[in-house]
C-alpha cells in the first residue's frame, strides 16, 4: 500500500469511477499514468487509459456507450469529487485526462515539510527481505565485478529498507572456502616454519601471496600433493591448518572492510564456511526425494529445460559453490524464514541462480509458479568495461584494486576543489571530507544511473565531469540550494510553521508535481530493482530547479520569497533522500 502515491490515490477515485458506468465489470484494474509531455507541452498530469479495452469487453452490452470515447465520458461523469482534481476532460479514443489542483500539490508539498519523507514510504507485501551481495572470495582481491555488486546491492537493501519490512538482511555470502586455501596454507607453512610468528603485514598483499603460491602449485609437484594433503587437513578440521585459514581470512576481510567503510557500506558477514556442516543434512533430504543421480561418479541434479545437470558433489567426493548455494538456501528459507531472496551478482551467474532455483522448485521447497513477487531473485548486472570496450584492466592488464580506484577519484576531486577560487576559505579537514563525498558518490552514482543489466563503461573523465548527468553535478545543485536560502538569512524551521506554499507560477507548479511524483518513481525503481529510474527522476528534479524554477522566479527578496524557500527546502529534502537511497554523501557548501 503506498498512500502517498499520485498514481494510487487518482485510481482509487478511478475504480469508483469505473465501478459506477459499468457495474458489470466490477474488478477492473485502473490504468493510471503520468503524462508525457508531447513537443514540450503537456495537455494535463495524468491520463486514466481503461475506456478503449473496457469498451471491447461491454460492447454491445450497455447501449448508451457507442464507442470508447463515449464510454471514457461516462468515466469522466462518475469521477468522484475530490480536492485533487482541478478540471477533466477526454481526448482522442477516450483517455479521460486530469489536471491535478494546484492548491492540492501545494498543500501536500507542505505536508512533506512538516511531516517528512518518512510519510511517503510505502509498504512492502514482504515480511523477511535479503539482499546477497558484495561478496567477495578470500585472498582473490576485490574487483570492479564486485564493486558493482556492493553499489547495486547497497542501493537496493537502502530502498527496500526505506518501505519498512520487517526484517532486512545485507548479506555477505563471502567465499572463504575452496581448494585454493590447501595451497595458500602449505605456502604459508613453507614460508613461516613458525605461523605463531607470522604477522599481517608479512601476507599484506594476499593477491601478490596468491599468485606466488599458485606459481608454485603449478611447477613443483611436491608442493602440489603438500597442498593437496593440506586441504584434507583443514576439511578434517586440524587446528594448526584451521588457525592458519583464519589468520589468511582475517587478512583479507580487513581489507574488505577498509572499503566498505569507505563507502559507507554495511554488509553482516556469513561466509561460505558457516555452511559447510549443512550441506551433507541438505543432500540427504535431496537425495531422500530422489533428486539426486549418479552421473560418472559425481552426485548430479538434473533441472527442467537445461541439459546439463547441477553438480551437487564432485566426482572427488568434495564440495563446490552449488553445493554451498544448495545449503544456504536451505538455511535461508526454513531457518531464516525469509521471504524475498535477492541475489544480486554478474550476469554471468544467471544459469547457476536459474538451475539453483529450479532444484528447490522441483524439490517441492519453492512454489512451482513464482508469482509477482517471487521468493528468490537473481539480480544480474553486465560488465565493467574500459573506454576500448573489453574488461575493465589497469595497464598492468591485471584486474584493477578497488582501493587503488577508489583513491584515484578522491584525487582528482581534490585537485578539482583546490583549483577553484574559495579554496582558501577551505578548511584541510573539508577538502578531504568534500573530495571523498564527490568522488565515491560519483563512483556510484556512474554505476547506478545505466540500466544494470547493460555493461559499464567505467570513465573518470566522464563520471567527474561536472556538467553532464553525473553526481558531481546533482550535488553542486544541492549544495546551491543550500546557499540560496543560507543567503536568505531566514530560519527555515521558522517558516515552515508560518509559511504558506502557493504555487502560482507555472514553473513552481511544475517543480511541485515533480516532488509529489517522487513516491511513484520510487514504487517503480523498487519493484523492479532498477535504481537507473531513481537516478533519472533525481537528475530531472535537479533540472526542472535549475532550469526552471530557478531560471524564472526570483527567490530572495522577492514577494513570493517564503513560499519559495519552502520549495527549495522540500527540493532538498526529496534530493538528499535520493542521495541516501543511492548511497551517496550530501554536501553542502561547494
Ligand atoms: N563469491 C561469489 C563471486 O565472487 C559471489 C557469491 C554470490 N552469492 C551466492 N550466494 N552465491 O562470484
Amino acid at each position: 500500500d503506498c498512500p502517498a502515491s499520485v498514481r494510487k490515490q487518482l485510481g482509487r477515485l478511478f475504480a469508483q469511477a469505473l465501478t459506477a458506468t459499468v457495474p458489470t465489470q466490477p474488478d477492473v484494474v485502473p490504468l493510471i499514468d503520468a503524462c508525457i509531455a508531447k513537443n514540450g507541452v503537456k495537455h494535463a498530469d495524468y491520463q486514466c487509459n481503461n475506456a478503449m479495452s473496457l469498451f471491447a469487453k461491454i460492447k454491445g452490452k450497455q447501449e448508451e456507450f457507442k464507442n470508447p470515447r463515449s464510454l471514457g465520458e461516462g468515466i469522466m461523469k462518475n469521477l468522484p469529487q475530490s480536492e485533487m482534481i482541478e478540471s477533466c476532460s477526454v481526448a482522442g479514443p477516450g483517455f479521460v485526462n486530469v489536471v491535478l489542483s494546484k492548491k492540492w500539490i501545494a498543500q501536500s508539498v507542505q505536508k512533506l515539510l512538516t511531516d517528512g519523507i518518512d510519510s511517503w514510504a510505502p509498504r512492502l507485501p514482504i515480511k523477511r527481505v535479503m539482499v546477497d551481495f558484495s561478496s567477495p572470495n578470500i585472498a582473490k582481491e576485490m574487483h570492479v565485478g564486485h564493486l558493482r555488486s556492493t553499489i547495486i546491492g547497497d542501493t537496493l537493501a537502502r530502498m527496500l529498507e526505506f518501505c519498512q519490512p520487517e526484517c532486512l538482511i545485507r548479506r555477505n555470502h563471502i567465499g572463504d572456502w575452496g581448494t585454493q586455501f590447501g595451497m595458500l596454507i602449505a605456502y604459508l607453512f613453507e614460508k613461516y616454519p613458525n605461523p605463531d610468528a607470522v604477522n599481517e603485514s608479512d601476507i599484506g598483499d594476499l593477491q601478490a601471496f596468491y599468485k606466488a603460491s599458485k606459481l608454485k602449485f603449478d611447477s613443483d609437484p611436491d608442493f602440489k600433493l603438500t597442498a593437496q594433503q593440506s586441504v584434507v587437513k583443514l576439511q578434517g578440521g586440524d587446528p594448526k591448518y584451521l588457525k592458519a585459514w583464519k589468520q589468511i581470512c582475517d587478512i583479507s576481510r580487513t581489507e574488505f572492510n577498509k572499503v566498505y567503510q569507505r563507502l559507507g557500506i554495511r554488509l553482516e558477514e556469513m561466509p561460505e564456511s558457516f555452511f559447510n556442516p549443512l550441506i551433507p543434512p541438505t543432500l540427504e533430504k535431496l537425495e531422500k526425494l530422489g533428486l539426486i543421480e549418479d552421473s560418472d561418479g559425481a552426485r548430479v541434479i538434473f533441472v527442467e529445460g537445461v541439459d546439463i545437470p547441477l553438480i551437487a558433489v564432485k566426482r572427488d567426493g568434495g564440495y563446490n559453490y552449488f553445493s554451498t548455494d544448495l545449503a544456504s538456501l536451505w538455511y535461508r528459507l526454513n531457518v531464516e524464514k525469509l521471504d524475498w531472496n535477492i541475489y544480486v551478482t554478474d550476469v554471468g551467474q544467471w544459469q547457476h541462480f536459474d538451475m539453483l532455483f529450479k532444484a528447490f522448485r522441483r524439490a517441492g521447497w519453492l512454489p512451482k509458479d513464482e508469482n509477482e513477487y517471487p521468493i528468490c531473485t537473481h539480480i544480474g548486472f553486465g560488465l565493467v568495461c574500459g573506454d576500448d570496450g573489453k574488461r575493465f584492466r589497469s595497464r598492468s592488464s591485471e584486474t584493477v584494486r578497488l582501493v587503488d580506484l577508489l583513491d584515484e577519484a578522491k584525487r582528482r576531486c581534490k585537485v578539482a576543489l583546490l583549483e577553484r577560487d574559495n579554496a582558501k576559505d577551505w578548511s584541510e579537514e573539508e577538502i578531504e571530507k568534500t573530495s571523498e563525498a564527490i568522488g565515491y558518490g560519483a563512483v556510484k552514482y556512474a554505476d547506478l544511473k545505466i540500466n544494470r543489466t547493460t555493461n559499464y563503461t567505467f570513465n573518470f573523465d566522464q563520471m567527474l565531469n561536472d556538467k553532464g548527468n553525473t553526481a558531481v553535478y546533482l550535488l553542486y545543485a544541492h549544495a546551491r540550494i543550500c546557499s540560496i536560502i543560507r543567503k536568505s538569512g531566514k530560519d527555515i524551521e521558522e517558516l515552515k510553521k508560518t509559511g504558506t506554499v502557493v504555487l502560482d507560477h507555472e514553473d513552481e507548479r511544475t517543480l511541485g508535481l515533480h516532488l509529489l511524483q517522487f513516491t511513484e518513481v520510487f514504487v517503480e525503481s523498487c519493484s523492479n530493482l532498477l535504481p537507473n529510474v531513481l537516478c533519472e527522476y533525481l537528475y530531472n528534479l535537479s533540472e526542472i530547479f535549475t532550469k526552471k524554477f530557478y531560471s524564472s522566479c526570483q527567490v530572495v527578496g522577492s514577494p513570493e520569497e517564503t513560499s519559495r524557500l519552502l520549495l527549495c527546502e522540500a527540493t532538498l529534502v526529496v534530493m538528499r533522500h535520493c542521495f541516501y537511497l543511492l548511497g551517496i554523501e550530501p554536501v553542502y557548501k561547494l
